[in-house]
């Protein structure tokens, strides 16, 4: 059982792996996810830079080699079953094998028959990062058995792995020996023709049979390193990917979104006082959790009442002595906490929220009876715990004042009715008691997070949502987001890439830095990708600036710099298959939205924990980060419009989400491409919904076109149409 408290969380440090140990300090500095990124790359160069250097130096390493006994090598880690077993098959090594390598195996034959159990272990990096160093190899596969070579115990005959001073017999060997890798590891259909729904890894290679097979001649010619351990980068890079092989990129990629994350069902049970705020955590954390692929619902009690009787007529209705109501009351509890688990037994969820005051031991333990010990789910409750009567004051005015609870009544009849209905519940209220409900395991969140108590928290999905909800706010401000001024790449339709702005790019980029100007923000931050296009687009800007790798692009792997003409004809069933479902397709040796939802998680959560931000990036990232504020399915999302040239304001009121579209006054291509009715058709209209409008949640939102003095009409409301979205 472990406890932490900590104060002012949002200041201090959190570890979110770790949220009942360390809950100082935080580590989302923006700037963590770029220096990761690079240091990731970083060591994937000098890996590969080590692959190369130890490689060219084998002969001489196996040479001086001396055969380790078997404890040695288990202190590095004892050698996988199937590299003794593929070792010991050394023996069948060509007999005309020449030079120095042959005397390597002479070497290392006699080595083990003196050690008698295992051969020669490989040398030590490739112990380290086999990934790195045998990347195209199927070692597992027991056909690979003959022509080992001895630099890293792959496929290829030893002579071809030799240096470049071989003679014209290892050419050949090295020739025979990139046909047959290409035999083996190339089906008769290429990758191309592999249906959509071939695992991503394995679409992750687009190059065609015949391609491969032209390099192949190429490599035949100059190329003499033909084990890919010591073949040129390039020469590596087209041979077909195995799943061991598959390169990563620079940032995690989360395997399938989904209840791979969250295995056993969960049960998030708020508690606290009315006013507390526990309708907004719900509807905020099942809005991030949803974002992040996990599927949530929220069961609000009050809306199981109010949909089960009308008799609510005052603050009376809450009397502990009400019997009669007390009794509707309870069946509505029973009801909503049954619907729960029924949606979670359903399997059309992973977690329920169950949104009500659950604020007496009996209730509590009810609940952990039913949800733990009948249906074996995991249950954690968040306490709202409240005491600074203007957050609580704010939160009546807010929210409750419109409540249907209080249909056309008077704003102060409603003030002082609700604090009486908070008096009735005063009476019975128990907070959670760490004694008496030693078996729970909770959250308690004070004054709208200035502290933060976590006690027996249960697992990884505990985890997310104490580090969610320690980083969130209730401060007012304001985000706003913005794609880069028009680009190069823009005017000829090319994606990706990194151009530099076009003329009428740049004109954005002083409109934005008027209009950012004029707005008078307090405290602003602006923060914008590594791409020149972005950092060009507030080169004006008055702000500190930050710079997040993560903002970067969707990155469009082997179709970056092309059209989707381009696309269509040279990959048409890749481009087709991305039209399926364009929310989980990968593009290969790229990404997909699913990814790059992934790699904004860190950027949503210190955007929470921010004030006022800019943050301009591009129409993929920015579809991600609407969608997360606007509470977009995974199917909407990369469909949602962001047009150039456009500023879309974002600020928090309530449950939800004030949007504000605000064009700029500068033309600009547009580069939405809406979800085609057949697939892979680049002709036809987009479909009803998803095409490139600029579409409120509630259908009635508008765009406001400033006038060409961005700071007058941007000062005032003139023309602007106000898009409240998910309430
Ligand atoms: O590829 C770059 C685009 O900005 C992303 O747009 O996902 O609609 O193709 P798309």
């Amino acid at each position: 059982m472990a406890q932490s408290t900590a104060t002012s969380p949002r200041y201090a440090g959190f570890n979110p792996l770790s949220p009942t140990q360390t809950l100082s300090n935080p580590a989302m500095d923006p700037d963590s996810a770029p220096l990761s990124s690079s240091a990731a790359a970083a060591t994937t160069a000098t890996a590969s830079a080590a692959a190369t250097a130890t490689a060219t130096a084998t002969a001489t390493a196996t040479t001086s080699a001396q055969p380790q006994k078997p404890e040695e090598i288990e202190e590095e880690g004892a050698p996988h079953p199937e590299l003794t077993k593929t070792n010991s098959n050394r023996k069948t090594l060509s007999a005309g094998s020449s030079s120095l390598n042959d005397q390597n195996h002479n070497q290392i034959d006699d080595d083990e028959d003196q050690v008698g159990t295992l051969p020669l272990p490989l040398p030590s990096i490739n112990k380290r990062t086999p990934a790195l160093l045998h990347p195209r190899l199927i070692r597992s596969n027991p056909s690979y058995t003959d022509d080992l070579c001895t630099c890293c115990n792959c496929a290829y005959s030893s002579s071809s792995s030799a240096s470049s001073t071989s003679s014209s017999s290892s050419a050949s060997a090295a020739a025979s020996a990139v046909a047959k890798q290409l035999a083996r590891s190339v089906t008769a259909t290429s990758i191309m023709d592999m249906p959509y729904n071939t695992s991503p890894s394995l679409r992750v290679r687009t190059t065609s049979l015949n391609q491969l097979k032209k390099t192949a001649d190429l490599a035949i010619e100059n190329e003499l390193h033909v084990c890919p351990s010591v073949m040129s980068e390039e020469l590596r890079k087209l041979l077909p990917p195995t799943s061991e092989t598959v390169m990563t990129k620079p940032f995690p990629i989360r395997g399938e979104r989904t209840i791979a994350d969250c295995t056993t069902p969960h049960v998030i049970a708020m508690v606290g006082l009315p006013a507390r705020g526990k309708t907004f955590i719900s509807k905020k954390l099942a809005r991030y959790l949803n974002w992040i692929g996990i599927a949530t619902r929220v069961f609000n009690l009050g809306e199981y009442r109010r949909h089960a009787t009308t008799a609510y007529k005052s603050h009376e209705f809450f009397r502990a002595d009400n019997e009669e109501a007390m009794a509707i009351r309870n069946r509505c509890a029973n009801q909503a906490l049954h619907d729960s688990c029924e949606w979670l037994l359903s399997g059309q969820g992973s977690i329920a929220v169950f949104d009500a005051t659950n604020s007496t031991r009996d209730r509590r333990q009810l609940i952990h009876d039913i949800v733990v010990k009948q249906h074996g789910f995991r249950l954690f409750f968040v306490e709202s715990i409240c005491d600074d009567p203007q957050i609580i004051e704010q939160n009546i005015l807010e929210v409750k004042v419109s409540s249907p609870d209080y249909l056309n009544m008077n704003t102060e009849l409603v003030v002082r009715d609700f604090l009486q209905r908070i008096e009735h519940y005063e009476e019975r209220y128990q907070p959670i008691d760490e004694v008496t409900e030693a078996h729970l395991s909770f959250m308690k969140v004070y004054n709208a997070g200035k502290k933060v108590v976590v006690y027996n928290n249960e697992g990884h999905v505990e985890s997310r949502i104490v580090y969610y909800l320690m980083n969130i706010h209730i401060t007012p401000r304001t985000i706003y987001l913005t794609r880069h001024g028009e680009s190069e790449y823009n005017l000829s339709g090319l994606i990706g890439g990194d151009s530099n702005l076009s003329a009428r790019g740049h004109q954005y980029a002083n409109a934005l830095s008027t209009f950012i100007a004029h707005q008078q923000i307090d405290g602003l931050r602006v923060w914008t990708s590594w791409m020149k296009r972005a950092i060009q687009t507030v080169a004006d800007v008055k702000a500190p600036q930050e710079r997040w790798k993560a903002l970067n692009e969707i990155d469009a792997g082997h179709c970056e710099e092309m059209t989707y003409e381009q696309i269509k004809e040279r990959f048409p069933e890749e481009f087709k298959a991305r039209d399926v479902n364009k929310f989980a397709y990968r593009y290969p040796r790229g990404e997909s939205y699913e990814d790059l939802v992934a790699r904004l998680e860190p950027v949503i959560m210190e955007l929470e924990r921010q004030g006022n931000v800019l943050v301009v990036s591009h129409q993929a990232v920015l579809r991600c980060l609407f969608a997360y504020f606007l509470d977009k399915s995974a199917d909407e999302l990369p469909y949602l419009y962001v047009p150039l040239h456009t500023v879309i304001k974002l600020t928090p009121v309530a449950y939800g989400c004030k949007v504000e579209h605000i064009k700029l006054p500068i033309d600009a291509v547009d580069t939405h491409r809406p979800k085609p009715k057949i697939p892979g058709d680049v002709s036809q209209p987009g479909l009803d919904g998803l095409s490139g409008e600029l579409v409120a949640p509630d259908g009635v939102g508008k765009v406001l076109i400033v006038g060409d003095d961005v700071a007058t009409a941007t000062n005032g409301n003139g023309g602007r149409v106000d898009m409240q979205a998910h309430q």
